[in-house]
């Protein structure tokens, strides 16, 4: 059987990764959009790459209205500026919200009609260069070609692909998520370590996306804890910055899982960030697809040293689980509840969730096929 992987054209990576990236970032237009959000703008990430582009004589427009969960609203208005600025290439700088939205609007420039149209379709039409530069370790949008697009009629949260979303060029410098705080190391960082996961685990997992997956959850295990505690560990960052791209490398090629299925209708329904929603299913998520497929779980179990070798592949996988959950609590990850969230209004919307989550074809990734039912099942466990 032949397998095919794909991932950014160029990934300048490291120490100085921004500074050093200096030729290769005129290659890509003569005038940018920077597709941020405010809080980028205001702790000085925006400023650190319009005076790169200033040295290399490359103009640029900002858009920074761009927040965590990017809306079709948000792509819209980006198109527009996008036009009225005569840009001929984008750059994304942010989480990633900000490099989501640098690709739905790089896609909605050379397709037509409206984001929300393409629900489910390809895209297919190539978008002008893109540059993604991190700022978090978590999303992996930099390497995939995935973009989470919020539908603002229907409260959904959109998942759209195409193969050429994926950007041309990744630039992944720790020193830009230094900034970042507990809250938001915590949320992205278990979004990366769910995304290794799941790639891990999927039923479309590949040799070489087992090989970046497995680095990726080992990265993360070894380095989150550091990297909530110490924000300006840069070692950690780094560690952390790398395990974020190799898990979007994996889920790119392998994809994602329940998990992520399970966890955009929260996102989307009750605001609930994307890292969090995921490291609130993760436990559960994990003791359901467990049943189905004890080895993969296992294999990450011992790599991660969490079981012996003497273990059964259902003691090791069960003792992942202890690890995730233990990892979650070190790290302060809510419940529902303490986020704040309405346990009747839940449970109204529990039958939309799980629609929208199978609808989203993530869940039918995992090696045990979740039915309606047990969807339902495991969002009711959320409260248990
Ligand atoms: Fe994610």
């Amino acid at each position: 059987m032949a397998y095919k992987i794909t991932m950014p054209n160029n990934i300048i990576y490291g120490k100085d990764a921004l500074k050093e990236s200096r030729k290769i970032i005129k290659q890509m237009g003569k005038k940018a959009l920077i597709v941020s959000g405010k809080v980028m703008v205001k702790i000085g990430n925006v400023s650190k790459v319009t005076e790169l582009l200033e040295s290399n004589n490359i103009q640029y427009d900002i858009y920074d209205e761009i927040t965590a969960e990017p809306t079709d609203v948000m792509i819209d208005k980006g198109v527009q500026a996008y036009k009225d600025g005569k840009c001929d290439f984008l750059i994304g700088i942010g989480g990633g919200g900000s490099i989501d939205a640098a690709k739905a609007i790089g896609a909605m420039i050379t397709n037509s009609g409206n984001i929300n149209d393409y629900m489910g379709k390809v895209i297919k039409s190539s978008p002008p260069n893109i540059v993604a530069i991190p700022t978090t370790a978590g999303a992996g949008s930099e390497a995939t070609q995935f973009t989470i697009i919020s539908n603002t009629k229907d409260n959904i949260k959109m998942l759209l692909t195409g193969a050429d979303l994926i950007p041309k060029l990744a630039i992944i410098d720790p020193s830009l998520a230094i900034t970042a705080p507990q809250k938001l190391t915590a949320a992205t960082g278990i979004d990366a370590l769910t995304h290794s996961i799941e790639a891990y685990t999927s039923r479309r997992a590949n040799p070489l996306s087992d090989t970046f997956a497995i680095s990726a959850i080992k990265r993360i295990f070894n380095n989150l804890r550091k990297a909530y505690r110490s924000g300006d560990d840069i070692e950690a960052r780094n560690e952390m910055a790398l395990g974020a791209l190799e898990a979007g490398i994996a889920f790119n090629n392998s994809s994602v899982t329940i998990i992520h299925g399970m966890s955009r209708p929260i996102g989307a329904l009750f605001n609930v960030p994307h890292g969090l929603s995921n490291a609130m299913l993760f436990a559960k998520c994990l003791e359901f697809a467990i049943v189905g497929e004890k080895k993969r779980f296992a294999d990450i179990a011992k790599e991660i040293g969490a079981c012996s070798i003497e273990d059964s592949d259902k003691d090791a996988a069960d003792k992942l689980v202890k690890e995730v959950e233990s990892l979650c609590q070190d790290i302060n990850i809510p419940t529902l509840e303490e986020f704040g969230i309405n346990k009747d209004e839940f449970f109204e919307n529990i039958d939309k969730m799980a629609e929208d989550a199978l609808d989203s074809g993530s869940p039918s990734n995992t090696r045990r096929q979740p039915s309606k039912e047990d969807i339902i099942n495991i969002y009711k466990s959320l409260w248990d």
